[in-house]
């Protein structure tokens, strides 16, 4: 059986005013399209598992929004995190938790604030790979052709090698979490990289076997108590486990080590909105290259390439203004030229120095 587990928990402050700590990206509603980065994540796996098998992780902090935003999720399908301990401890609790139901689950684990463009194609890689993971001991990431040596990404260099031979599942050579740029650059020039999407696909006991192998502490601390998951005694359990566990990535922690990791080559319009350059991209824009949402109220003139995010009920009038961020939220307002917006990390420190 196919189960789903989409990570919830992380903060993003590089979407400034518009992303902050109580409201991070995942709950935002980005392109003005009617539904959050969640809400389109969880309608996508709808095609792929029924809804029963669909659980989310997320920081106890989030659990209202989660319920506010996905309504039709029962309590027993949102695990809640005491702590921020990053992913790994978030997909071993997920995975014990599913394996406890089903001990026989095939899991796709995802973000739950990337974009997809052809959703068709996200369903057809995560149905391939998790009929290979339902069938082999392996572990799986789909892989995505850079197109720039970013740093906010995992790389993954992958062998001619294929996991049967009517699949296009590449067994990997190196992973290397987060390189610094000169080392992105010459994976970018060696043309045989692929971007780690942060999608997984596994089955609860290869995954399980892994962090046994790999993380055998952290293995240990969920194990221990893995027959309180899914009982009335589960938070008080969990509450104390996180308490002990390291903070590490799934990726450090086990898929730099791992040997029986296979990468799926996919192109599906896939994007971690990792800043407003990405959102711009992403966007759809007019004639002048003006990307704004929502678009009712607000009025440009002589202004082009300008990224426009405002409140609905905001009226705005621009003019004459060029290759600018103007983003609105929360009484927070900020303008600042696109080539520019690395900033907003010194921007988000200051402010709250001060206020
Ligand atoms: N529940 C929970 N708890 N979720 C978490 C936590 C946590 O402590 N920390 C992060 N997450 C969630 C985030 O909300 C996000 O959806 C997902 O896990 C991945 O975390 P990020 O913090 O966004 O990771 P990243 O983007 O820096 O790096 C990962 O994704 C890249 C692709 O987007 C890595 O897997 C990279 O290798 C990969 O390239
Ligand atoms: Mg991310």
């Amino acid at each position: 059986d196919y189960y789903a587990l989409i990570m919830a928990g992380g903060v993003g402050s590089r979407f400034w005013p518009v992303s902050r700590t109580e409201y991070p990206k995942q709950f935002i509603d980005f392109f003005g399209v009617g539904k959050t980065l969640i809400q389109s994540t969880y309608e996508r796996f709808l095609n792929i598992c029924p809804p029963e098998n669909i659980f989310i992780v997320t920081n106890e902090i989030y659990s209202d929004l989660i319920k506010q935003q996905l309504p039709l999720l029962t309590d027993n399908q949102i695990l809640a995190e005491p702590l921020m301990r990053n992913t790994a401890p978030c997909i071993a609790y997920g995975s014990l938790k599913i394996a406890e139901l089903n001990p026989n689950a095939t899991i796709v684990v995802a973000p739950s604030d990337h974009t997809i463009a052809n959703i068709d194609g996200f369903v057809d890689s995560i149905e391939q790979s998790l009929e290979a993971a339902s069938k082999n001991d392996c572990l799986i990431t789909l892989g995505i052709k850079p197109n720039r040596p970013d740093t906010g990404y995992g790389y993954i260099q992958h062998t001619d090698y294929v996991l049967n031979t009517d699949t296009d599942l590449h067994k990997v050579k190196t992973f290397t979490e987060k390189p610094n740029l000169e080392l992105a650059k010459s994976f970018l020039q060696s043309g045989d990289f692929l971007w780690n999407a942060g999608i997984f696909i596994w089955s609860a006991k290869a995954i399980l076997n892994a962090f046994e192998k790999h993380l055998p502490d952290m293995y240990e601390i969920f194990n221990v108590g893995r027959s309180e998951l899914n009982k009335a005694s589960e938070k008080e359990f969990i509450n104390n486990a996180y308490l002990q566990c390291t903070n590490i990535s799934i990726d450090f922690g086990i898929m730099e080590k791992a040997e029986n990791v296979y990468v799926l080559p996919s192109d599906f319009g896939w994007s971690d909105l990792g800043t407003w350059a990405s959102i711009y991209e992403m966007a759809e824009k007019d004639y002048v290259g003006n990307a704004v949402i929502p678009s009712e109220q607000v009025l440009m003139f002589d202004s082009s390439n300008c990224m426009v995010n405002v409140p609905k009920d905001k009226l705005v009038i621009l003019q004459g203004l060029h290759d600018y961020i103007v983003v609105e939220n929360n009484n927070m307002l900020m303008i600042c030229p696109r080539n520019e917006e690395q900033k907003v990390k010194e921007f988000v420190a200051e402010v709250k120095s001060r206020f």
